[in-house]
């Protein structure tokens, strides 16, 4: 952990199919963030066939959370493991409700920013229903992203008013692809002062 202790920690949230996964990679390629993606360390948990990843398995399917203690120790290892050579964390899905921020902040530390992807649910629910043709994700069919989304609301949408508080939130809103590129105004998003 004293390996973390001066990280750059941004938060990066917004609904199933915002576009948190496709901006976290225009961030890395301009700015040399270390992009995690929740999602994707459970889907490589799951991918190893593991007894743990089969658990985890049948609760992504669902469209449902995985335990608190699982995702937070997945995104610790893999911070420390990348630790010397990040100039900063983009920890993609990551709060999914207050208590997961609240005990990343305990264990690892505080975000310096929260960037908010937000786009509207008929766009989510399209972009996923089409990623689903083609992706092979267990958990992109109408049913599932119903629920994701329905969590979304519930649970994560929470964790922006709550940061909003400290002033860390930025937005980008990414309705449309004339928004699929970056602008040049994230420099400023992406700056350490909020
Ligand atoms: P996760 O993998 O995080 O899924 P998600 O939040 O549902 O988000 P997606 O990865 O589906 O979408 P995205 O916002 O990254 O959009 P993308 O850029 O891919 O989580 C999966 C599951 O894991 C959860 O349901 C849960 O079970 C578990 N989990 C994960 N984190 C957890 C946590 N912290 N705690 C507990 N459980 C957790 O884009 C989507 C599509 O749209 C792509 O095809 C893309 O090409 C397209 N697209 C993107 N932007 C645009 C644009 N501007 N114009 C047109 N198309 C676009």
């Amino acid at each position: 952990t004293d390996k973390l202790k001066d990280a750059k920690i941004v938060f990066v949230v917004g609904g199933p199919g915002s576009g948190k996964g496709t901006q976290c990679e225009k961030i890395v390629a301009k700015y040399g963030y270390t992009h995690l993606s929740s999602g994707d360390l459970l889907r490589a948990e799951v991918a190893s066939g593991s007894e743990r990843g089969k658990q985890l398995q049948a609760i992504m399917q669902k469209g449902e959370l995985v335990p608190l203690d699982t995702v937070l120790d997945m995104i610790k290892e893999a911070m420390i493991a990348k630790a010397d050579v990040s100039k900063g964390y983009l920890i993609d899905g990551y709060p999914r409700e207050v208590k997961q921020g609240e005990e990343f902040e305990k264990k690892i530390g505080a975000p310096a920013l929260l960037l908010y992807v937000d786009a509207k649910a008929e766009t989510m629910v399209k972009r996923l229903m089409k990623r689903g043709e083609t992706s092979g994700r267990a958990d992109d069919n109408e049913e599932t992203i119903k629920k994701r989304l329905d969590l979304y609301y519930k649970a994560t949408e929470p964790v922006i008013a709550y940061y909003e508080k400290c002033s860390i939130v930025r937005k980008v809103s990414r309705n449309t692809e004339r928004n699929m590129m970056l602008q040049s105004n994230m420099t400023s998003v992406l700056s350490l002062t909020p």
